[in-house]
């Protein structure tokens, strides 16, 4: 069994970014008993998970070592850091302070604050596969830019509505969602818009009622820049604005597409990973040719990343083969807390301030953030 704070390949823990050691303010936060679980995972159950809220927690060995706490004002730590509790090869990582990606680490700053807000860039988490961490990195990523103070409007554009059950929001009692924001002319955005408990983080909520907008979109004038006209009135409001796409390359999808400015396509590290994306990147160009020529490839993420397999690095390495820079350095790791906060219906990075999979998702944010400055 893993030491506290060590992961099972025997590194530390330590989360991606800035994340340093307050020894003195551990006690009074958190009070900790360990023990082993059923399947001989070290867990901890946590009472109080360092945001002073009282509830429990049971975490696998991705917890932050003790007396670590994110802290996003803290001096910045060098990405290398990150990647090695990603990576296998932390010493060579770190002399070398290549990520797990292979390629060298660049700095990522934490994003300053801002004064005015929008007009928004719109993102669409895109890929026909189901299950690949599109929900999960379009509820992470959004709560990750707004912690760094940036307005996140999220969009649930999958009939299924797992965006929104992932925020807490029971799907089936909802009598207004995106549906009627896109099939009623002179439907107010702000009817729709739900507040997250997530600050400067709106939703527009989505149920079953959205399946029935493929087929009507059909006979519509302009059918594919639909959800466009209606998220114009909300452009001002945002600075980001990150559609979960449903897993298919159907009309809805294409409406996400054009009205995007950015793509960016999660990918799970596992086999079949990479069957498909031909298709993808196909859809996506001729949606850039015909529809909307400033839709970009923001980058490919690589999620439910396990470095200790072997496979997992090897697909990691077929994806940067492919893709080469689009790939994000930011590589999410496979962890049980991803799927406990659907459950909690809330963000890691509220539900687990604290544990890698938010400070990955903090490291994404600050990534994308990054690559929109560049331009
Ligand atoms: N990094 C991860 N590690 C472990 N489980 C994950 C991770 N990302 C997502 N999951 C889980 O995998 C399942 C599918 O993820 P989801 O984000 O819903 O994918 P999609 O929206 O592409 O269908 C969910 O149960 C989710 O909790
Ligand atoms: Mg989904």
């Amino acid at each position: 069994m893993p030491a506290r704070g060590q992961s099972p390949t025997g590194l530390e823990a330590v989360g991606s970014v800035a994340v340093r050691t307050f020894a003195a303010q551990k006690s009074p936060r958190m009070t900790q008993t360990a023990h082993q679980s059923m399947d001989g995972h070290h867990v901890n159950a946590m009472a109080g998970n360092g945001s002073g809220e009282n509830r429990t927690h049971f975490a696998d060995y991705d917890e932050l070592p003790e007396g670590h706490f994110y802290d996003p004002d803290a001096e910045y730590e060098p990405d290398p850091e990150y990647a090695a509790t990603l990576a296998p090869d932390a010493a060579r990582q770190r002399r070398e302070r290549v990520g797990p990606t292979g390629r060298p680490l660049p700095y990522f700053p934490i994003p300053g604050p801002l004064t005015d807000h929008g007009p928004a860039k719109i993102i669409a988490m895109c890929n026909q596969k189901g299950g690949v961490g599109k929900t999960t990195s379009t509820i992470n990523l959004g709560a990750a830019l707004a912690e760094y103070g940036r307005r996140v409007l999220l969009v649930d554009f999958d009939p299924q509505g797992a965006l929104s059950v992932g925020l807490g929001v029971n799907p089936m009692e909802l009598d207004l969602t995106v549906y009627n924001l896109l099939m009623e002319r002179g439907m107010a955005a702000d009817e729709v818009l739900l507040k997250t408990a997530v600050p400067n983080m709106d939703l527009l909520p989505s149920n079953i009622d959205l399946s029935a907008a493929e087929v009507q979109l059909v006979s519509e004038v302009a059918r594919e820049s639909t959800l466009q006209r209606a998220l114009k009135p909300l452009m001002a409001d945002y600075d980001y604005i990150v559609i979960d796409c449903q897993p298919s390359l159907g009309l809805l999808t294409v409406n996400a597409l054009t009205a995007a400015h950015k793509v960016i396509v999660p990918l799970e590290c596992e086999f079949f990973a990479l069957r498909g994306v031909a298709l993808l990147t196909e859809t996506i160009e001729k949606v850039q040719e015909r529809l909307n020529p400033e839709l970009e490839l923001d980058g490919i993420l690589a999620t439910m990343y396990d470095s200790r397999t072997v496979h997992s690095r090897e697909v990691l390495a077929r994806v940067v083969e492919a893709f080469d820079d689009h790939v994000y350095h930011t590589v999410i790791g496979r962890t049980v807390r991803f799927p406990e906060t659907t459950v909690a219906g809330e963000p890691i990075t509220t539900y687990a301030s604290n544990s890698v999979g938010a400070a990955a998702y903090r490291q994404l944010a600050r990534e994308v953030l990054a690559r929109c400055h560049a331009e």
